[in-house]
């Protein structure tokens, strides 16, 4: 049994904050009392709110902010001939290499990467570039054998063995299969999705004539996906058991392109409109593109382990549906009343498709590690240095905590007569123990961005203190405008206005 991988983290930042993830209720390791289970893990109270608001917000950006673009929950087993079609079977595959001493298995294609990302940081940068296209040519080619001559030319050896004891290069095929039917006889042999997207195609037409949608229009989804990835690196970003949130649209053969770019601008509005930094985010144009897609690009994101994919803008064409339709001899085509109207030579055809592909594990990730702030703070003569999570306040899984000033005089109830009025607006948090101080510092770590103190000037007018999380600023405001100051910066509206 593969237990929770033991490899080094390499980046201190990001020990620090899967550190912090654990610790405060966000993530924790898999079955973890015995061992973990390997690029699997679980959402604590505080992970399953935070999540939960990510993947909200994105169906709300989806579906309510578009009139043409409508939901899905598809199952996650499909039949098998999808993943035939889709191309799954025969080529959702990574290379794979072993070293013979310290039997550990790495994706050939990703030690070939990072040596090339080696000599880049070293400063020869064509170098690197050279190494890249030389290994895109022997996988295009299918030329395993070149592959593994070029780890040996380049002299990449084992992080945990030290040396250059490799096996031949072999194809693994990344799905997950299981068998369906309780019979030994009767049963078949299907799969764990590998991405969500399937389920959309081949409920295409279903969508479509019940719900009357004239092209161009979208469907929405989030679900999960598995794969059996080789290199289960770098915490929640490579899992083999995922989620992810994906729209396929549906367009005009011959319009794909303005919707790529409308969708690419829209996605990265998106991203900046949660609180990610501009500067931390780029787009990554495929020069090699899948022979299914006409354009592709990746959303980066800066992690601490540099600049890595967190969303897919992919261009797809007619190949899936044509391929479903195909495979099921069941057409999967479009009468474009329009077209016959504009007096255009055709009414039917198979639309084409552009894809948004985010992992809202990976988002989730991007949000933790952007939010993650550690700074010094001077306290009259003493300086001291405070953690907390600046999530926007959307997202925060708690957006307000109630704090009782002291444990009597009446303080309690009064803190929890504000406590039962605002639960049905917002996650809330009633807290007396401990100090204030204490309290305070609690809340940053779980990134709420609203504390509110409940002192003995409460009782005499009916005013609260409430401290700001990334200021620590307190203003006194009466009690009565406390929910609308919380909605105001909790309402995904603050979001949606920046899309627009
Ligand atoms: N339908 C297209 C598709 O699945 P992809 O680039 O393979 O495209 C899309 O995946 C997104 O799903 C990625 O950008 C990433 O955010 C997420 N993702 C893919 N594999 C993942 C994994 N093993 N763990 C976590 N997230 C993953």
């Amino acid at each position: 049994m593969a237990t929770q991988e033991k490899t080094p983290v390499e980046n201190a930042q990001l020990k620090d904050i899967i550190s912090h993830a654990k610790e405060y209720g966000f993530i924790f390791p898999s079955s973890e009392i015995y061992d973990g289970l390997q690029a699997v893990y679980d959402y604590g109270q505080m992970g399953v709110e935070l999540k939960n608001n990510i993947k909200n917000l994105w169906w709300k950006s989806m579906t309510q902010l578009n009139q043409n673009v409508v939901g899905l929950d598809a199952a996650i087993f499909m039949h098998p001939l999808v993943w035939k079609a889709s191309g799954h079977v025969d080529s959702f595959n990574d290379p794979m290499i072993d070293n013979k001493d310290s039997k550990k298995r790495y994706r050939a294609d990703v030690l070939i990467e990072e040596k090339a990302a080696q000599y880049e940081n070293e400063g020869d940068k064509a170098r690197g570039d050279a190494l890249t296209a030389e290994m895109g040519k022997l996988l295009e080619a299918e030329d395993l054998d070149g592959v593994r001559e070029l780890i040996i030319r380049e002299d990449i050896k084992c992080p945990i063995s030290g040396t250059a004891n490799w096996t031949e290069v072999r194809q693994f095929n990344l799905m997950f299969s299981t068998q369906i039917g309780s019979v030994a006889e009767d049963s078949q042999t299907i799969y764990l999705r590998p991405e969500t997207a399937q389920g959309i195609f081949v409920n295409f037409l279903n969508v479509q004539k019940t719900g009357r949608m004239k092209v161009p229009f979208g469907i929405a989804q989030i679900g999960k996906a598995f794969r059996n990835e080789i290199v289960a690196r770098q915490f929640i970003f490579r899992m083999r058991e995922f989620e992810q949130m994906e729209m396929q649209f549906f367009v005009r053969p011959g319009t794909e392109m303005e919707w790529y770019e409308q969708w690419r601008d829209t996605r990265r509005k998106w991203h900046e409109a949660i609180g990610i930094p501009a500067d931390k985010l780029r787009f990554h144009n495929h020069d090699k593109l899948a022979h299914y897609a006409n354009a592709a690009l990746d959303i980066e994101f800066q992690f601490p382990f540099g600049f890595k994919e967190v969303e897919g803008i992919h261009s797809r064409t007619d190949f899936d549906l044509t391929q479903h339709q195909e495979l099921s001899r069941k057409k999967l085509q479009y009468f474009d009343n329009d077209l016959n109207e504009e007096g255009k030579p055709y009414g039917n055809y198979v639309p084409y498709v552009v894809e948004t592909s985010v992992g809202a594990d990976r988002l989730f990730l991007m949000v933790l590690c952007s939010a993650y702030q550690e700074e010094e703070i001077t306290e009259g003569d003493s300086t001291k240095s405070r953690t907390f999570l600046k999530l926007h306040p959307a997202l925060a899984p708690v957006k307000a905590a109630i704090l009782p000033l002291t444990k009597k005089d009446g303080l309690p109830e009064k803190a929890t007569e504000i406590f039962e009025d605002l639960k049905y607006d917002f996650n809330m948090i009633y807290e007396e123990r401990d100090s204030i101080g204490k309290r305070y510092t609690r809340q940053d770590l779980i990134g709420t961005p609203f504390c509110i103190a409940v002192d003995h000037q409460t009782l005499e007018d009916n005013t609260v203190t409430v401290r700001d999380r990334d200021t620590r600023e307190q203003v006194r405001m009466p009690i009565s405008e406390l929910k609308s100051y919380i909605d105001k910066a909790v309402n995904f509206k603050s979001i949606f206005a920046k899309l627009t």
